[in-house]
């Protein structure tokens, strides 16, 4: 039995009034991926903010290699920080840093690296997302596509062992999608990671994700493998993914 990597346990949050999570239960075991789905603003980027320690919860548990989140002091979460990486879904990118300073930053800010070392490493990432030679760019230079390949080589930066995805293929062209969906499963693969992929594209969630969460009032309606997701015939699935999803699912299978 693989070990649980990331556990949530009735979860609530609430923003004021606006009550977002209500009782959210999953679990991710070791190396698995799973891809998170539900309508625009229910909660699911609150959800990876949660396993990253940027939100806390107000009740129920979250657990990340059996630590309990909420109870970590400063020391330790940065040390669980620096094998998580997170790709934010606003690309997130500090305007003032180029291309190469930004990917850099999980390593100054968590590492206390040599230079060269850190120069040899984001080097590395740039080739891996393919934008190598991009160090010197600034941000307003580049475009969106590549704002997003630069948010991915410094998520992956440190070479972590749990990585979240916000929406990795949003803004992007299918031909570069599917070269950042590869990108993500060789990530897997080859590094054995845990994910979490926030996404809506078929192609993306085909390709990446072992399992398929549809949250939605706050909770897990489902947590099943792709191929039975989209082939579900509960109303709520089918009202949400479109009566053909099934059919665009299995023709990505030819
Ligand atoms: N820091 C915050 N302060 C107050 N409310 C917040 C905060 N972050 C999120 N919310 C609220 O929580 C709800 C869920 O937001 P969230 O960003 O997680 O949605 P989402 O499912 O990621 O949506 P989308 O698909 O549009 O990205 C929204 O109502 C949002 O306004
Ligand atoms: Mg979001």
């Amino acid at each position: 039995m693989e070990e649980t990597i990331i556990k949530l346990r009735d979860v609530h949050k609430s923003f004021g009034s606006n009550h977002v999570l209500r009782g959210l239960s999953f679990e991710v075991k070791q190396g698995k991926t799973l891809a998170i789905m539900g309508p625009s603003g229910t909660g699911k980027s609150v959800v990876l903010r949660h396993i990253i320690g940027l939100m806390r919860a107000d009740s129920g548990l979250v657990e990340v290699e059996g630590r309990d989140m909420t109870r970590l002091t400063g020391k330790e979460l940065s040390s669980l920080r620096k094998r998580m990486g997170f790709l934010f879904q606003e690309g997130a990118l500090i305007n003032w840093l180029s291309v190469g300073d930004n990917v850099a930053l999980p390593l100054r800010e968590n590492t206390d690296m040599k230079e060269a070392e850190i120069k040899r490493r984001v080097t590395e990432k740039l080739e891996l997302v393919r934008i190598p030679g991009t160090w010197d760019r600034m941000p307003s230079q580049i475009s969106g596509g590549m704002k997003k390949r630069v948010g991915l080589a410094r998520a992956l930066i440190t070479d972590p062992d749990i990585v979240l995805y916000d929406e990795p293929n949003a803004g992007l062209d299918p031909e570069i999608s599917r070269s950042i969906n590869d990108l993500i499963r060789d990530v897997q693969q080859k590094m054995r990671v845990t994910s979490i992929v926030v996404e809506h594209r078929i192609p993306c969630i085909r390709t990446v994700a072992d399992e398929v969460l549809f949250l939605e009032g706050g909770q897990a309606l489902v947590q099943i493998p792709p191929s039975e997701f989209f082939n579900s015939d509960i109303p709520r699935l089918v009202q949400f993914l479109g009566p053909d999803a099934s059919a665009r699912a299995s023709a990505l299978d030819q």
